[in-house]
């Protein structure tokens, strides 16, 4: 696989974000897209097995059982992009389907690299794939393959597994709305969205006994140590999950057990922590099957279907646009 990739400016930014999340008055926060480098990468391809975590599972049935009627419906001939690919485990089932009907050339967009060779490894093998992988974020490696496309060549973009949920419920539609701007009519974007269930449930999915979770979410601060130098104690945090009732949505803390002052001198800051205090590091917002519908719509589609698991609230959205 060609992969293009642009970092010159990657360890500044991460800096420059670090230095704003943990500045910020009330609420200390660090983005999630961080949670992804290699050890992370490796971490969510095991949260995807734990028997907590369902909703990879249920994205796969899905996909397995209604790719060729995904397929069917798509305008042809047509180039697949992948928004936050990871392993593309689940991405087999599409592109077999597809593959069977037309020589594909699919693009997984990425920011993290290992995410982006396992992608590679895990989909080589299909008969008449080409995959041009893009180390890039979202919206910036989904421009690259829109201003690439030939005449009459259709785009479906995959955004699976219920990412839209780290969004915020305007942010995600703001994003729908941005690669609806960057797609053409008749176009399709497949959409993963995790759909609303008890708290106990929701709370063992991010919270899972062997502690895995937990190790993905601390290893954002471990990262920050090996990347910007800083002193984080491990030990001294411990991994939360909690429901946001109010937003809908499941979140990751990180939270300090002491007082305690940590270094990041990459980022030229020196951050104080109370005893009981978090560090914000991940949403999953859940959704109502109904829901989607006004929120394609307002993003410039229309809900062309919708698969619903039958073991794990789970739903898979076919969206054309416009
Ligand atoms: C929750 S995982 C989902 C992976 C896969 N789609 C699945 O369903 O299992 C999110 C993936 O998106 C990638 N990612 C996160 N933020 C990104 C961004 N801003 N741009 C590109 N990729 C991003 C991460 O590296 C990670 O592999």
């Amino acid at each position: 696989m060609l992969v293009q990739t642009i970092t010159p400016n990657t360890t500044y930014e991460f800096a420059a974000d670090v230095d704003a999340g943990l500045n910020k008055p009330g609420q200390k926060e660090l983005l999630s897209k961080y949670l992804y480098d290699e050890v992370g990468s490796a971490l969510f391809e095991v949260i995807c097995h734990l028997p907590e975590y369902g909703l990879t599972r249920a994205d796969e049935r899905l996909l397995r059982r209604h790719s060729h009627d995904i397929v069917e419906r798509l305008a042809t001939p047509v180039s697949v992009a992948e928004l936050g690919s990871g392993s593309g485990r689940k991405t087999r089932h599409l592109l077999e389907a597809l593959c069977r009907r037309q020589r594909t050339a699919y693009y997984p967009i990425e920011i993290s690299p290992s995410a982006l060779a396992m992608c590679e490894r895990e989909l080589r093998d299909i008969e008449s794939i080409s995959i041009l992988g893009f180390e890039r974020e979202y919206l910036d490696g989904l421009l690259e393959v829109a201003a690439h496309r030939s005449t009459g060549q259709h785009l479906l973009v995959l955004f699976l597994g219920s990412t839209i949920g780290n969004f915020d419920r305007p942010a995600g539609t703001k994003f729908l709305t941005e690669v609806r701007r960057i797609l053409q009519p008749g176009d399709s974007l497949l959409l993963g969205t995790d759909l609303e269930k008890s708290s106990a449930q929701l709370l063992a999915a991010y919270d899972d006994e062997l502690g895995v979770t937990a190790a993905f979410n601390l290893n954002l601060l471990a990262r920050i140590n090996r990347e910007l130098d800083a002193d984080f104690v491990l030990s001294q945090f411990e991994h939360v999950s909690r429901i946001n009732h109010e937003a809908r949505s499941v979140e990751m803390h990180l939270r300090s057990l002491c007082r305690q002052t940590v270094q990041v001198p990459a980022a030229e800051l020196r951050v104080d922590f109370i005893e009981g205090e978090t560090i914000w590091t991940e949403s999953s917002h859940k959704y109502s099957r109904e829901e989607i519908f006004p929120m394609a719509h307002t993003a410039g589609f229309r809900c062309e279907a919708q698969w619903i698991d039958d073991q794990w609230p789970f739903a898979e959205n076919l969206l054309i646009a416009e």
